[in-house]
Parts: C-alpha cells; sequence; structure tokens
C-alpha cells in the first residue's frame, strides 16, 4: 500500500440520503452542491426533479411525473475531503434500486421533516441501513416551520426506529419564532436571518452567553437553555463506537429551504463520517480499502441514460486499488478480462471521464452486456469476490406477454435486458412457462411498459395478479400438489419455487396444512 492511496482513500466520504418523499432530500443535495461549488445558484437540481432540466432528462416518464426515478452520482470536494453523494429515487416505488445504491455507501443521513417525524418510507429506507450497521446522521429539516418539540423528535428516533440521537445542536425557538441554533459540538449559537461571521456567538465554558451580549436575555434562548439543561442531563451521551455501528445517530437541526444550519452540519458530518472501510470478500477474508489491487463491484446498471446515444452503464463502487483509464480487469462471474477503456465520473449535471478513483469512488462504466447486478471485477491474480447484493422480495406482481407473437426476439431480448438491470423481477409458471414479473411498486411496471416499447420495440400486454406474499420453499420438500388458485407456483431465474399467496391468510391456512414446510421470504 502506498502513503498516496491511503491518502487519498482516507477523504474519500461517501453516502446517500434517505427520506420520506418531501422531507426536503432535493434541497438539502442542493444546498450542499451549493457549498461545494458544484452548481451556481438554487433550483437546479430542483429543475431536474421537476423536469425541466434537459440534460438529464433521459426518459419521458421522469418528466411526466415530475420524479427522480433513477439513481445518480454527485461529487464535489469540500474541507479538503472528496465527497460522493449517491442520490436514491424519490419515488417510492423505486425503493428496489434506492435499497441496492444502499448497498455502495459508507454512511447514511436521514433527513426528517419536523412537523411530520419519522414517516413510512424513512422506516423502510432505515431498516436497509441499520441492516448493514454503518453511520447514519439524521438531519431535522424544516425549522422555519412550526414543528414538533424537539425532544419529541429525538424520543420518536429511539420509540420508532430503536436508535439513540444524540443532540448536536437544539433549536432556539421554531416556525415564526425561530431565533437559531444552540450548537452543543461547537460550543456556539448560530443566528437565524445573519450573515457572515456575525452569525455566530460564541459560549463560554458554562455554555451561557455573556451577560453583555443582548441575546443571552431573549425569551426563546432561555427556554432552549432549560432544555440544553435537561438534554445534558437526561440524553443520550455522543459516543463514536455505537454511531460507528448505527446504533446511535448524531442529530442536526436546521432549515434547507433557507439554508440554515446546513452548512454546519456538512462540516460536521465531513469530520465524524467514516472514510471508506474494509470489505468482507470471498466469504469470509477482509479486504482493506486501501489494498493496492483493484477491485469494485456493480451495484446499479442503467441502460439508455441520453435516448440520443444509446448506452448502458454499470455503476461499479470501488472497494479497493486505483483505477486507472485502460486498466485490465477480470469479470469474477464468468472469468473474462475486460479492459476498462471508457468510464465516466459523475459531476450532477454532466459526466466527465474518469482520470483515477479509489475506494469510496464510483465509477460509471459503459457496457456492452457484461454486467450484472451484483457482479465483481478485480485487477491482477487474486480472485476477489464481493458478497451478493441482498435481493428484496416484490409485492406486485403481472403477467406479461408480447402483443405481437411475430415480435418474440425483441420482447426476450428487451425482457432479459431488463432484469439484468435490475429493473423488474422475472418469474415463471412453475407449470406452463408462462412470465410473470414482480415489483416492489406499480410504476416499475409502467416503466418496464414504457421501456419496452422505446427501447425494444416491444408492446407488452400485462394483466395484474395483484398484491401476492412471495414466500420460497425447499425444492426437496416441494410437491406440486400444495399450489391452488390461491397460491400460485411460480420459479425465479435462478430456478428456484416459490409459491405467490394470495394473502398472509392464505399464507397461514397453508402453513397450518403444511406445518414441517418452511417458507422463506427475501429481505
Ligand atoms: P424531497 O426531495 O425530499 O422530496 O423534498 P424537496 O427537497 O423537494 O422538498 C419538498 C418541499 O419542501 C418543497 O416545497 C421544498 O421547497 C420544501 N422544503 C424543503 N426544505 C424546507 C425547509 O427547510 N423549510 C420549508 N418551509 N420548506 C422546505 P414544494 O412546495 O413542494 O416545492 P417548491 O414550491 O419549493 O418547488
Amino acid at each position: 500500500m502506498s502513503d498516496g492511496l491511503l491518502d487519498k482513500v482516507n477523504k474519500r466520504r461517501t453516502f446517500a440520503i434517505i427520506s420520506h418523499p418531501d422531507a426536503g432530500k432535493t434541497t438539502i443535495t442542493e444546498q450542499m452542491l451549493l457549498f461545494g461549488g458544484v452548481i451556481r445558484s438554487a433550483g437546479t437540481v430542483k429543475a431536474r426533479k421537476t423536469g425541466h432540466y434537459a440534460t438529464s432528462d433521459w426518459m419521458e416518464i421522469e418528466k411526466q411525473r415530475g420524479i427522480s426515478v433513477t439513481s445518480s452520482v454527485m461529487q464535489f470536494e469540500y474541507q479538503g475531503k472528496r465527497i460522493n453523494i449517491l442520490d436514491t429515487p424519490g419515488h417510492e416505488d423505486f425503493s428496489e434500486d434506492t435499497y441496492r445504491t444502499l448497498m455502495a455507501v459508507d454512511a447514511a443521513v436521514m433527513v426528517i421533516d419536523a412537523a411530520k417525524g419519522i414517516e413510512p418510507q424513512t422506516k423502510k429506507l432505515f431498516k436497509v441501513v441499520k441492516q448493514r450497521g454503518i453511520p447514519i446522521f439524521t438531519f431535522m429539516n424544516k425549522l422555519d416551520r412550526d414543528g414538533r418539540p424537539p425532544l419529541d423528535l429525538i424520543a420518536e428516533l429511539e420509540d420508532l426506529l430503536g436508535i439513540e440521537g444524540v443532540a448536536m445542536n437544539w433549536p432556539i425557538g421554531s416556525g415564526q419564532t425561530l431565533k437559531g441554533l444552540y450548537d452543543l459540538a461547537n460550543n456556539q449559537v448560530e443566528l437565524y436571518h445573519q450573515e457572515g461571521e456575525d452569525r455566530f456567538l460564541p459560549l463560554d465554558q458554562a455554555g451561557l452567553l455573556p451577560a453583555t451580549e443582548p441575546f443571552s436575555q431573549n425569551p426563546e434562548f432561555q427556554d432552549t437553555l432549560s432544555e440544553i439543561e435537561l438534554i445534558k442531563e437526561a440524553g443520550n451521551s455522543f459516543d463514536q463506537g455505537k454511531i460507528a455501528k448505527g446504533d446511535q445517530t448524531p442529530v442536526f437541526f436546521g432549515s434547507a429551504l433557507t439554508n440554515f444550519g446546513v452548512e454546519t452540519f456538512l462540516k460536521s458530518f465531513v469530520q465524524l463520517a467514516p472514510a471508506p472501510a474494509s470489505h468482507t470478500i470471498n466469504e469470509g477474508e477482509e479486504l482493506s480499502a486501501e489494498d493496492a489491487e483493484f477491485s469494485g463491484f456493480v451495484f446499479k446498471i442503467q441502460a439508455n441514460m441520453n435516448p440520443h446515444h444509446r448506452d448502458r452503464i454499470a455503476f461499479i463502487r470501488v472497494g479497493s486499488g486505483e483505477f486507472k483509464r485502460g486498466l485490465d480487469v477480470t469479470l469474477a462471474r464468468t472469468a473474462k478480462p475486460i479492459r476498462l477503456n471508457n468510464a465516466t465520473e459523475f459531476m450532477s449535471s454532466e459526466r466527465v471521464q474518469v482520470t483515477d478513483a479509489v475506494a469510496g469512488d464510483i465509477v460509471g462504466l459503459y457496457d456492452t452486456g457484461n454486467f450484472q447486478i451484483g457482479d465483481s471485477i478485480y485487477a491482477g491474480k487474486r480472485k476477489i469476490v464481493y458478497p451478493p447484493l441482498p435481493e428484496f422480495t416484490p409485492e406486485l406482481f403481472v403477467r406479461v406477454t408480447a402483443k405481437n407473437v411475430m415480435k418474440q426476439k425483441s420482447f426476450h431480448k428487451g425482457m432479459n435486458q431488463l432484469v439484468q438491470e435490475g429493473a423488474i423481477q422475472l418469474y415463471r409458471n412453475y407449470q406452463t412457462d408462462e412470465y410473470i414479473l414482480g415489483a416492489v411498486g406499480q410504476l416499475q411496471f409502467e416503466v418496464f411498459k414504457f421501456r419496452m416499447k422505446n427501447e425494444y420495440n416491444s408492446d407488452v400486454e400485462m394483466t395484474s395478479i395483484g398484491h401476492r406474499v412471495a414466500r420460497w420453499i425447499d425444492p426437496d420438500q416441494l410437491d406440486p400438489a400444495m399450489s391452488n388458485s390461491r397460491n400460485l407456483l411460480v420459479k425465479d431465474r435462478y430456478d428456484q419455487p416459490l409459491f405467490l399467496f394470495e394473502n398472509q391468510f392464505a399464507e397461514r391456512f397453508f402453513q397450518d396444512k403444511y406445518p414441517e414446510v418452511k417458507l422463506t421470504e427475501k429481505l
């Protein structure tokens, strides 16, 4: 390992933002990009989200719906660190893609609307992040509006998510009466509606303002002081070890829209968030992020990002070594050698050629069909295989056929590619072999249909099967006679059998009838 590589890896901070739609993820991302100098004015990311931003409008659906259905990567320098923000689709129907993106980050930022508290989508995404055991930072947003009492919000973290919250700062007033933040981490007050360095008032060792400071008499500040006393006595104490494992989350308050508290948050985040860590490879070995040999894994494949250049990009999370243009690697699954000539890294609005990338960075490789989700690639002689990415159990199912029977070829090609990309999951009826698609949300089907028509010139017919509970069964225990109209028997793309139960009641009925049969679900 060279000192140069170690230095570079230690500068990386790679994270994703998780939140319920409308909590303010886009707004806070935009503020961060402004601090990073990537964009020059607020509204750029927002415009993209609402569909007015031509260069990243790669899909009509995205425009029509005004939502971001694809994850992208944003990279910038901040305070000597190289930040990679992995964007996650805002729409809950795309959570499958989001889940996989969360496998490629070293930390997560959870944005919560302080008026609403923890909402369903946050809870779902939190579950995935928690399983990874990575640090989670919380930003309680929209402080400029009347919100829930901060103590309640912190208590809710523990009650609903089972994670300890430790306050890094505390609001002084809220909504109409918002006056500032009491910054416990930096021992200062940060005033709202005040520009430049004047907005900071240093606190003394006892955490008080000097009596000569007029703000010390402010009634909201007085209230905050009593709350601070309470949390110092009864609140959780900052514990770096717990934070590293995701058992405690540092909590910051602020208002992304008025750009209040975001800079303070980002500065602390950059200091506290971890540099890329080692990975477990080859079913048990530890691979250090500073290992000299290049390796990485594909966590996302996206076709036709730009309709004018029919391309397919495999997103690689670099896990070790250094990526250089023209690097020769091996694809672990097939042992096929590949020269990495054509790679891009991602700035928020444009793609640029990668010069070098190290652990923590994301590289986009132009792909001619070599890669699958979860693939590992490595340079050198030692084989490196990353653990498989988790699969998520779909909840919605449709039967699918080609409208025009003469066009089977394009139908199969499109289907194969979109399944490989992880856009949708494919099953076949155990007896008849007919195609059944599974998704986490309805929108995935619509995007599938649209892309089949636009990219593969294949009109598809879909008949809904509706919500189903998918449970896998050990092939040795399977008797096809167990299947009936309420528990459809299908096989997945690895030929493993599973039942699609009409509802939980049907599943329970089945279990009562066949108590010896073990049913399993994915994440
Ligand atoms: P998302 O990506 O998590 O879905 O949320 P987004 O940032 O798009 O924010 C959702 C709405 O909340 C937006 O308003 C945004 O302006 C607003 N918002 C974000 N942060 C704050 C904040 O700190 N305070 C307040 N008061 N509002 C905030 P919108 O009306 O949906 O859109 P627009 O009219 O601003 O375009």
